[in-house]
């Protein structure tokens, strides 16, 4: 072979979501552009020796919160994309709860000039859906976003759910879109009100926040959400699957053909209500609730089976003293969750919960498909990027919140044993962690490329566009 390479990586063990095997690879202008023997790998810049080491397609973790700009003092992209790198993950997609949060171009283009500028991985951008911004979907859509979020559930920055009328509408046109919809399925009206009637019980417990958002909440905004897809031709995505109960109903829609994928967290697979009520126990409060430890069960197997397509993190720091308050009804919802996904899902793994095959399929090529990435990213293959994370299975660790780059230094997995480590993360062919440390510079990070199917409306003739021409912007 003539040409020389960026980077070669020698004799480690690629696991890609159909096989394992022994092989180097090498990576040339940010691409993966051999496969195969060490013998057979060119002269390169950069040798990584890779023995006793897995190499897994890179990471993509659809759902962190990396709070810049407005709330810079929990997170920026700079901390939360070190983060990201120090987890293993290559790939992040970032949530529009920020100040001011990305519902218009304005929005998106502020927050893309600062992940460009400082993140060290690569990265999507969310535009959300709000009761007044349906005249700018279209154009969210053109200047960017990798798809759209919609928080039917109340939580962090209070962003409020919109009508059914806007939300249906808002799926009439991003089903001609075709850019996916990430959804927040617990409905905000019965949280709200079960809240309030256990504040005036006099509950304060941790356990109580479970209980306002006790199952139904999550079961009942999860199936509008698939009717409203179902009927428009939207593409969704249910963020957090926290919930045995919506299982049989996630089947169910997937069977009828709604275009429907679903992640879950490590922690409704890890950790129980029952522990909250333990010292420190209240940092695990987040939205959804993390349930009965009865619950774990049935969400491992249908993650195992496939029935939840991904795990992602919804990485949501907070301040150690955001997290404290008097009661459970003062302390932030969320906690980090970017650094420590990799560990804990392959301890789950040694353990026998699912192969690491299916770990791969879930952590980067179903992300990858999902969202129109397929081909560049989620897969190990000559031309695909170079992004890939490399793995110890051995190792052991045991987590804390101290060791974590994120400003958020708060862990519900405060202690946990975890048996295999992330040791190199590698974007486009340079290694931006190796062995626990940085070796990139901010803004080596780049937006990701999409290309999501043709778009594919159901009942368009009944669409209001169809009706009434393109949504107006408010007031005209
Ligand atoms: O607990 C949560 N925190 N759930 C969410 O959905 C949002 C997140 C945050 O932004 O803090
Ligand atoms: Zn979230």
């Amino acid at each position: 072979m003539s040409e020389t390479a960026d980077l070669v990586i020698t004799n480690g063990t690629v696991v890609t979501e159909t096989a394992t095997f022994e092989a180097s690879l090498a990576a040339r202008d940010g691409v993966i552009t051999a496969i195969g023997a060490a013998s057979e790998m060119p002269p390169a810049a950069e040798t990584i020796d890779a023995s006793g080491l897995h190499i897994l397609p890179g990471i993509i973790d659809v759902h962190v919160h990396f709070r810049e700009p407005g709330m810079t003092h929990k997170e920026d992209w700079a901390t939360g994309s070190r983060a990201a790198a120090m987890g293993g993950v290559t790939t992040v997609f970032e949530m529009p709860n920020t100040n001011p949060p990305v519902s218009n171009v304005e929005g998106y283009t502020l927050k893309r000039g600062l992940a460009d500028e400082k993140s060290i991985v690569d990265f999507g951008i969310y535009g959300v859906i709000l009761d007044d911004n349906l005249a700018d979907l279209a154009p969210l859509a053109e200047a960017g976003v990798i798809g759209y979020k919609l928080f039917l559930g109340n939580t962090t920055g209070n962003l409020p759910c919109p009508s059914d009328g806007a939300i249906l509408e808002a799926f009439e046109i991003l089903s001609r879109l075709g850019k996916r919809c990430s959804i927040h399925a617990e409905n905000s009206p019965i949280l709200f009100w079960r809240e309030d009637r256990l504040k005036r019980a006099g509950r304060y417990d941790p356990v109580d926040h479970v209980l306002s958002r006790t199952d139904v909440v999550a079961v009942e905004a999860l199936s509008k959400s698939c009717v409203f897809a179902e009927w428009t031709g939207a593409r969704i995505h249910i963020v957090h699957e926290s919930c045995a109960s919506s299982l049989p109903y996630i089947r169910f829609f997937k069977d009828k053909g709604v275009d429907v994928t679903v992640e879950t967290l490590p922690q409704y697979l890890l950790l129980a209500l029952e522990d909250m009520d333990r010292p420190g126990g209240h940092v695990m409060r987040m939205n959804p609730p993390i349930r009965e430890r009865a619950q774990q069960g049935p969400l491992r197997q249908a993650f195992a089976e496939g029935l939840i397509d991904m795990i992602a993190t919804d990485h949501a720091p907070h301040l150690p003293e955001e997290k404290d308050g008097a009661t459970i009804w003062d302390m932030a919802c969320g906690f980090p969750g970017v650094e420590t996904q990799v560990p804990l899902m392959l301890s789950l793994a040694a353990e026998g919960a699912f192969s690491l095959q299916r770990y791969v399929q879930a952590s980067s090529a179903a992300p990858a498909r999902a969202f129109g990435l397929y081909g560049t990213k989620g897969l190990i293959a000559p031309r695909a990027d170079a992004d890939l994370t490399l793995v110890d299975l051995g190792r052991k660790e045991v987590l804390s919140a101290e060791r974590l780059s994120s400003r958020g230094k708060v862990s519900p997995f405060e202690g946990m044993s975890v048996t295999g480590w992330p040791v190199g993360t590698i974007v486009r062919g340079k290694a931006v962690m190796r062995d626990g440390e940085i070796t990139a510079e901010a803004g080596w990070g780049q937006e990701v490329r999409q290309a999501m199917p043709e778009p594919a409306p159901r009942n368009a003739e009944k669409h209001l566009a169809t009706l009434c021409g393109a949504s107006p912007a408010p007031g005209q």
